[in-house]
């Protein structure tokens, strides 16, 4: 697995929440819904909010304080009403109780 890196073991990232993780030098924000876990970028394309740490995580969205923007933790896609780009995701391993995030960002 030497294109992913070990960023949390499971029991540290309950469902619901959403962490801060470094992954081959990017800043991720690491979300667990349901029990399957997601990486974005945290932070926003706009302006460089760090959505991981100042961000909500509802369901699969995750929301903007600064603005109100929104995104899907499943795809970085937007949603809602806004433009704009979207938050690049990365793919996730999790193997006994560590989570790994993969080097490669994925298409959008
Ligand atoms: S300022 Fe960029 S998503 Fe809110």
């Amino acid at each position: 697995m030497e294109n992913f890196t070990a960023v949390l073991r499971t029991p540290e990232l309950g469902p619901g929440e959403v962490r801060e993780v470094e992954a081959f030098g990017r800043t991720l924000a690491l979300a667990n819904v349901g029990q399957t876990y997601y990486a974005v970028d945290a932070h926003c394309p706009n302006d460089g909010t760090n959505l991981a740490r100042d961000g909500r995580l509802a369901g699969y969205t995750l929301e903007c304080p600064a603005d109100g923007s929104a995104y899907d933790i499943r795809t970085g896609a937007r949603t809602g009403p806004d433009s704009g780009p979207a938050l690049a995701r990365y793919p996730i391993r999790v193997e006994g109780n560590l989570i790994y995030v993969g080097r490669m960002r994925m298409a959008a």
